[in-house]
């Protein structure tokens, strides 16, 4: 894309943006299913009425009653069938298929069976129900056969014990905004300052190495200076220290720090809830002082503050969105958020052609900017 076009894309990102179906997102957080229980969602602006099987499979259905429309979750569920509200047509909740029309007569010829509600693909990772969420209109798509469909994305565990957090924000902007916040490498200083973190004046310059990768692109492992004073405090001289972060179509960002045993992970995801709204979801694991008690607690803590800053940020900088302003993206600091726009474009043009994706990037690429 020619930076004329990137800027248009970013301008026009002010209001409305293009979704990208085919792929996985995460609908609601597991904990929020409960027996015999249905709970509401939204993705990419699709309403869903998610729940539990007596078995224990998690299922997702467009909250449409396919009859006339009432939304499923008004009806019951048993934990085997979810039942209309309105004219009582059961359905089998993990295939949508229908298995009861209660006005039925002896004379009907009509088969219940052969009517489907629209049901989706689901799968529980790290805490999360992830949905799979097909281009409309692309044939029928099994919500029960998962051997077609790329794989649920979770976050890599180095060991078997681990500790894991979760961090939630609803962030009042359209995706491509989520995002590109998201790697924002310049907002830190400002944004983020307090005595335990940083300060404005200790803005100096970065060189960050990126190389392309399937679907996205990684900012390549790199060695911190090993005997910075977080590093002292895990107690891990000598050994050395590699994070990788991964950007990922269509929303996420994998961050891997490692040394040695001890290692942290985590998964920050953007999701469209709808088509001017997004959820911002952080994951973590790690396996770093696994035996101090209240460290989730004082993690999380801290964790949220950082979640809420960019949270007010994005808030804020939705009043002035309001009014669909021109935009600008800058080298180098703004440069990943060009390769979002660039890859997003490719993948949209693939799924419409049916060619394979064309990666924006060649190589990799040494950026600089200060933060
Ligand atoms: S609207 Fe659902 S059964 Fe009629
Ligand atoms: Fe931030």
């Amino acid at each position: 894309m020619t930076s004329e076009a990137t800027r248009a894309a970013v301008a026009a990102t002010g209001s409305t943006t293009s979704l990208i179906y085919d792929d996985w997102y995460q609908a609601i957080r597991s904990s929020e299913i409960a027996d015999k229980r249905m709970s509401k969602a939204m993705l990419l602006g699709i309403p869903l009425v998610m729940g539990r099987t007596a078995t224990g499979r998690y299922f997702a259905m467009r909250d449409s009653c396919p009859h006339r429309g009432i939304p499923l979750s008004y009806g019951w569920f048993d934990g085997k069938q979810v039942t209309c509200k309105y004219h009582g047509w059961g359905f089998e909740p993990i295939s949508g298929q229908c298995r009861e029309i209660p006005s039925l007569t002896e004379r009907d010829s009509l088969d219940p069976c052969r009517i489907y509600a629209t049901a989706f693909p689901c799968e529980e990772r790290d805490g999360h129900v992830w949905v799979y969420v097909p281009q409309s209109g692309r044939g029928k798509l099994r919500a029960d056969d998962l051997s077609q469909l790329p794989p649920v994305p979770e976050i890599s565990k180095f060991s078997r014990r681990f500790r894991s957090a979760y961090l939630t924000a609803d962030l009042p902007c359209n995706i491509d905004h989520g995002i590109i916040g998201l790697m924002d490498p310049a907002h830190g200083p400002f944004v983020h300052q307090a005595w335990w973190w940083r300060s404005r004046a200790s803005i100096h310059e970065k060189e960050k190495r990126f190389e392309p990768i399937e679907n996205g692109f990684r900012m390549t492992a790199h060695q911190p200076s090993a005997n910075s004073a977080p590093y002292k405090l895990l107690g891990v001289y000598g050994e050395p220290i590699t994070t990788t972060i991964d950007f990922v179509l269509p929303n996420r960002r994998y961050e891997i720090i490692r040394c040695g045993e001890k290692w942290f992970a985590s998964l920050t995801t953007v999701t469209p809830t709808t088509e001017n709204h997004c959820r911002i979801d952080v994951c973590a694991a790690w396996n770093v002082f696994l035996n101090v008690p209240f460290l989730t607690p004082i993690a999380k803590f801290f964790g949220n503050r950082f979640v809420r800053q960019d949270q007010l940020t994005m808030i804020q900088q939705a009043e002035g969105l309001k009014y669909n302003p021109s935009l600008m993206l800058i080298d180098d600091a703004d440069r990943p958020a060009k390769w979002y726009f660039e890859l997003k474009q490719a993948r949209l043009e693939s799924q419409t052609t049916g060619k394979p994706m064309r990666h924006p990037m060649d190589g990799p690429v040494t950026l600089h900017w200060r933060s």
